[in-house]
């Protein structure tokens, strides 16, 4: 079987990839030369764990190719993956010129039914909108060939994606056209093998399903960094009352850590955009729209515990930062927290000096030189007033905190992620502040 995918993002690389490694024959297809010319050379343009290797070996086997040429890459793929970026416009809504595009762009050069799967991101509708523009060049060619569109809504995490791809929890394909289940079917029969359900709906259903997916996933984050705010007011430990409700099946354990806010690629436009086409369509949002509000106020409660420590007096101050991307294991700094806690540090008249394990130079592109970049974590602790730990990189973890008090001049840490016992840090003589506790 061979395939392409359009767009080597880091949605679509992953999936071409992943194809490629039970046995698939993949084309990769970008615009962009020279990110084609750098993955043929091995250079990957996001960082996520064992892809690198993964990529290496199937080029090795032939199975995975990387091009700039559609039409060419098209001429016989039984299916083509649309995984081109969906950016928010200034309304919140996601812009949908580069899916359309790509779509006109198969109608243009396909030679055989084709069935064509948006995978990228996009809102309920999109996928006929595809269809239309399929249709459309198929009509001026007078081709009697036939695009079947589906929608297949991916659920990566960025720093599992692989395992997310290989093992998924469940594969969500939308089709209007019988001939559409059975290529798709025979398409993932390599990842349900281990009894991980596809589930097949109609279009709409699947695109919405992602939406509803990562609203309710953000919902829950954001439900409990209201409930942790709440605790440090009436004296609660949200750990505790984390671990009481997650027993619960009902509830689960898992997305109900409190922290500094969600960020990343796909929470906060997706909450967005689902508002916005709720909106379009006169309807409101309400839940969703107090998770955004929630979310936003999260992203400065470790400022604001910084100011109430040091009586809003921030100048001539140097605070250290651990962690800068949105979340570990991953390079992406899109709506990362630390986006919005440093430039507030550094307006109030502070000095910062920031560690992370891989997103600097990503960070650097926003931040510029108005930080310094240390080579390591204890390089940042030199003489600092106080440590804001933003992302819990597993580095972080278990630091040894003699030489971090050695290092430091203050003694006060700022934990947006809740890393380290409360009742330890106080028995080693720091002031300790973490999201959802009362402070002492
Ligand atoms: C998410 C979805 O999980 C994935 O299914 C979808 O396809 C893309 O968006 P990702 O953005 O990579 O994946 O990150 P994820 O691990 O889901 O974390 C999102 C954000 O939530 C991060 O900022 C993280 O720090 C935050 N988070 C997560 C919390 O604050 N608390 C939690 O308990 C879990």
């Amino acid at each position: 079987m061979k395939i392409v995918i359009v767009g080597t993002g880091y949605v679509g690389l992953v999936t071409g990839t992943c194809f490629a490694e039970v046995g698939i024959e993949v084309v990769c297809v970008d615009i962009d030369q020279k990110k084609i010319d750098n993955l043929k050379n091995g250079i990957l343009p996001i960082y996520e764990p064992g892809l690198e290797e993964m990529v290496e070996r199937n080029v090795k086997k032939g199975r995975l190719k990387f091009s700039t040429d559609l039409s060419q890459s098209i001429v016989d793929a039984e299916v083509a993956f649309i995984a081109v970026g969906t950016p928010p416009g200034e309304d919140g809504s996601a812009d949908l010129k580069y899916v359309l595009a790509v779509a006109t762009a198969i109608g243009q050069s396909m030679k055989n039914d084709i069935v064509v799967v948006t995978k990228s991101t996009v809102p309920v509708g999109t996928s006929l909108k595809v269809k239309k523009a399929l249709q459309e060049e198929l009509g001026k060619r007078n081709a009697s060939l036939t695009a079947y569109v589906s929608s297949n809504p991916e659920f990566l995490k960025e720093g599992a994606a692989i395992d997310d791809f290989m093992k998924p929890d469940r594969i969500v394909v939308g089709i209007d056209a019988p001939q559409a289940e059975e290529t798709m079917r025979k398409l993932y029969k390599p990842f349900l093998l281990n009894g991980h359900p596809i589930f097949f709906m109609d279009i709409p259903s699947a695109e919405m399903t992602k939406y509803a997916a990562n609203s309710m996933l953000a919902t829950k984050i954001s439900f409990m960094n209201d409930i942790a705010n709440l605790c440090e007011i009436v004296g609660a430990d949200v750990n505790l009352v984390r671990k009481g409700i997650g027993s619960d099946a009902r509830i689960g354990n898992k997305f109900i850590y409190p922290g500094v806010g969600y960020g990343g690629s796909c929470f906060p436009k997706d909450v967005k955009a689902l508002i916005k086409t709720a909106k379009q369509n006169g309807y409101d949002m309400r839940v969703l729209s107090a998770v955004e509000d929630v979310n936003d106020d999260q992203k400065y409660v470790l400022v604001k515990k910084v100011n109430k420590y040091f009586n809003n007096d921030l100048k001539g101050k140097k605070f250290g930062v651990w962690g800068l991307s949105f979340k570990p294991k991953t390079d992406d700094m899109r709506e990362a927290p630390s986006l919005v806690i440093i430039p507030e540090l550094l307006k109030a008249g502070a000095s910062v000096i920031a560690y992370d394990p891989v997103a600097m130079h990503e960070a650097s592109h926003t931040l510029k030189d108005t930080i310094t970049y240390a080579q390591d974590p204890l390089e940042v602790l030199e003489g600092i007033d106080g440590l804001l730990i933003v992302t819990e990189w597993s580095e972080f973890r278990s630091p040894d905190f003699d030489v971090v008090k050695s290092k430091m001049k203050g003694k006060a840490i700022f934990d947006g992620r809740n890393i380290y016992d409360p009742k330890e840090m106080k028995t080693l003589g720091f002031d300790y502040y973490c999201i959802g506790l009362k402070a002492e």
